[in-house]
């Protein structure tokens, strides 16, 4: 089940059949609850029952109600508080990193939701500075996805753990170093031991940080009340933005409930990648990394259909987490909303195989309908109740959290 090259031949096939499909369950059954909300206030209006009565909640459109099997998790790593813990600390111990500087949440911050606040990410690994290829993504709700990175190279947080470790830019260690390094310590001997009965090794070292990546979510937002039916967890301006989201925006066609991602209902068995022609940032040209294309493995074909492809990511708690797109190409959300308003024409260059979604040309939202759509994404979808704590200390002694990115 987590086998990356299995899948990855796999997956494509999916990625391309879900662009192909013209429309979608999950955003359709919304579409008719909205319709059927609008007539059910026409009915309202001529003082016939059921006045008041807020639309129904669609089924599975809460994190809390995905299918149990959807996001399967690997039979040796069932969640213990003792795994989740340690995986907390390594999270926040420098000591992962070849410097002794760098740790996860050097780059995911609790303070932006777990994401940066720079275009691309910084290469904390190199003394001289640098910079990574891509943005910093949040890390809330990354359980509920089946591909990580903006490309989706990773196909479990299992495989993912150690590969910034890996990273020559990120934290420039290397697996057995990294082993090595926290095997060093005598408290992380102890909690190894507890949580995975047995010595510090590579394969309990990927575990513990998986199981504390699948423990940090948000689903508390005020759209979640919201979805479960109080009309009052929105101001009039959210929900009209809400509305406005499933319908003339038509945000909700790559942006799924109930995580605002390329992740879709109701089955939700697959993570999306499409092609918005998102530019350089500060140019007028297609951005020039090739995104999901650029993944080893894929057939040729999908590869050359899946240039410049991202995956489409959440847009919980996006009011934090600026600037926006695999190279931070936007700095504000107004941005973001005018890039999608004015549609592809006016872009000024062309986009192959640009998503069947993003063709019909320019959206024509009113000043108005922009603020709406705004305020819905800011206050809507915010919620960073599940935070994790920073620890006061670390096993290794060292700073917790590590040295924080220089702004850009
Ligand atoms: C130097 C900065 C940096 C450090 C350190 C770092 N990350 Fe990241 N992280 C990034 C960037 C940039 C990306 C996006 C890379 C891409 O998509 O190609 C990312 C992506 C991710 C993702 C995928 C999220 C998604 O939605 O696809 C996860 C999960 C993640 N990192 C966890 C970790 C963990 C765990 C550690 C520590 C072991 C870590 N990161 C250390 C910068 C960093
Ligand atoms: C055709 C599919 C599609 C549609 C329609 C779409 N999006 Fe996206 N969205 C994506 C993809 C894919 C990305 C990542 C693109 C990239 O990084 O190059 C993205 C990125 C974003 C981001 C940046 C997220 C981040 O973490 O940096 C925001 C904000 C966003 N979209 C909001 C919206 C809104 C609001 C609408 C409706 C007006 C919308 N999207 C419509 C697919 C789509």
């Amino acid at each position: 089940m987590f086998n990356a090259s299995a899948s990855l031949a796999a997956r494509p096939q999916i990625d391309k059949a879900h662009r192909r499909v013209a429309g979608d369950t999950v955003n359709d059954m919304w579409q008719s609850n909205v319709a059927l909300a609008s007539s059910a206030l026409l009915l309202c209006l001529g003082g016939s029952a059921g006045c008041g009565s807020p639309p129904a909640s669609p089924m599975g459109q809460s994190l809390t109600r995905f299918p149990e099997d959807a996001f399967p998790i690997p039979v040796d790593n069932q969640p213990t508080p003792a795994r989740v813990e340690l995986g907390r600390l390594l999270f926040f111990d420098p000591v992962l990193s070849a410097n002794r500087k760098v740790a996860c949440a050097s780059c995911h911050l609790p303070e932006r939701a777990l994401a940066d606040a720079r275009h691309v990410g910084a290469a904390l690994a190199i003394e001289s500075g640098g910079v990574l290829p891509r943005s910093t993504p949040t890390i809330f709700n990354v359980r509920f996805q089946h591909s990580q990175f903006w490309d989706g190279r990773a196909d479990s947080l299992e495989s993912l753990a150690l590969m910034p470790v890996e990273n020559e830019l990120e934290m420039g260690s290397s697996r057995d170093k990294a082993v090595r390094d926290v095997a060093a310590v005598p408290q992380y001997q102890t909690l190894f031991r507890e949580a995975y009965g047995g010595e510090v090794d590579e394969n309990s070292l990927r575990r513990a940080i998986a199981a504390f990546l699948r423990t940090v979510t948000a689903n508390q937002a005020p759209v979640d009340k919201y979805l479960a039916g109080n009309e009052q967890a929105l101001s009039a301006d959210a929900a009209s933005g809400f509305a406005l989201f499933f319908g003339k925006a038509r945000c909700s066609r790559c942006h799924y409930l109930p995580l605002f991602a390329g992740t879709e209902g109701p089955a939700f068995v697959a993570t999306e990648f499409r092609i918005t022609g998102v530019p350089e940032r500060g140019k007028s040209e297609l951005t020039r990394d090739i995104g999901r294309a650029g993944v080893l493995g894929l057939p040729e074909q999908d590869a050359a259909e899946l240039r410049h492809a991202f995956k489409a990511p959440t847009l919980r708690n996006i009011d934090k987490t600026a600037p926006y797109m695999h190279n931070g190409a936007f700095d504000t959300l107004e941005q973001v909303l005018d890039f999608y308003d004015r549609g592809p024409e006016s872009r000024g260059y062309s986009v192959p195989n640009l998503d069947f979604v993003m063709q019909p040309g320019p959206l024509r939202l009113s000043s108005d309908e922009k603020r709406q759509l705004l305020a819905f994404l800011r206050e809507g979808l915010t919620d960073v109740s599940g935070l994790p704590g920073v620890p006061a200390s670390v096993p290794s002694g060292l700073v917790p959290g590590g040295t924080p990115p220089p702004l850009d």
